[in-house]
């Protein structure tokens, strides 16, 4: 796992979107995986810049999100598709053809979860996943006690994601309950898996996900068996790590090889 700690957000968003600006230019038609809430909207920002000044391209780039709540339609003003058109796609060059967001809105949820599945494997399974962490330590919605080799599935929601996410909706009973997520076997198969994670409030799980035991309590912590994980944070979500001077000065210091 590669650890770097910048100085503060807008720093943790520029090294995110420029990790995944070269897996464009390496790979015009990558395929990203996306994630939402507060933390990768300045990456999405900074990735936006970066189309405008022609630095990339992404006529090609395939992108499969994480989640979707259940019940919420994609033209509700808090679901993940609104959100990916809002905070990325309708500023980038994207193929609206090329971009898959789950459906919090299906009939048949089991042969739902399968055909999204089946989508990523067809295109070859995805390139670079972004992924944020939550308070309680998850990935995608993969709440404490998810199967570490589960696959994408209908969840339920903890008490403190609801709270968590409760900011964004007018009140907490609208929060819906239940979601649509990636498993953390589905993530993990990601060639690349990019955490990012800033503010105190992400010092807990984050010093889990480093550098605690491997846990379903902490679905994130899971990245520690992943063969290419980086986990870019700012200084105060990196605040509870034992070994800070060593991942700095290791970041600072690679080997030329
Ligand atoms: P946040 O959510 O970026 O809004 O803190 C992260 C997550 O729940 O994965």
């Amino acid at each position: 796992m590669q650890v770097i700690i910048k100085e503060n957000y807008e720093e943790m968003s520029k090294e995110a979107a420029k990790i995944i600006k070269d897996e464009i230019l390496h790979k015009p038609n990558l395929v990203l995986g996306l994630a939402t809430g507060s933390t990768p909207i300045g990456t999405y920002k900074e990735l936006i810049r970066m189309y405008e000044a022609g630095e990339v391209d992404f006529s090609k780039v395939v992108t499969f999100n994480l989640d979707e709540y259940v019940g919420l339609p994609s033209t509700h003003n808090q679901s993940y598709f609104y959100f990916m058109q809002e905070k990325l796609f309708k500023g980038i060059n994207i193929n609206p053809e090329n971009i898959h967001v789950p459906s919090g809105i299906v009939k048949d949820f089991n042969a739902y979860c399968q055909w999204y599945e089946d989508e990523i494997d067809k295109v070859g399974g995805v390139d670079v996943q972004v992924l944020g962490i939550g308070g309680d330590g998850h990935i995608g919605f993969n709440e404490p006690g998810t199967s570490l080799v589960s696959r994408t599935q209908v969840v339920t929601l903890t008490e403190e994601t609801i709270e968590d996410n409760s900011r964004f909706f007018e009140k907490k009973e609208d929060v819906p309950r239940f979601a649509i997520t990636m498993g953390v076997g589905t993530i993990m198969e990601a060639k690349h898996c990019l955490l990012v994670a800033n503010g105190e409030k992400k010092a807990d799980p984050v010093s889990v996900l480093i550098e605690g035991p491997i846990t379903s309590q902490v679905t994130a912590s899971v990245l520690q068996m992943h063969p290419k994980a980086t986990v870019i944070l700012d200084e105060a979500a990196a605040s509870k790590l034992n070994r800070i001077d060593y991942y700095k000065w290791a970041y600072e210091n690679q080997p030329e090889i």
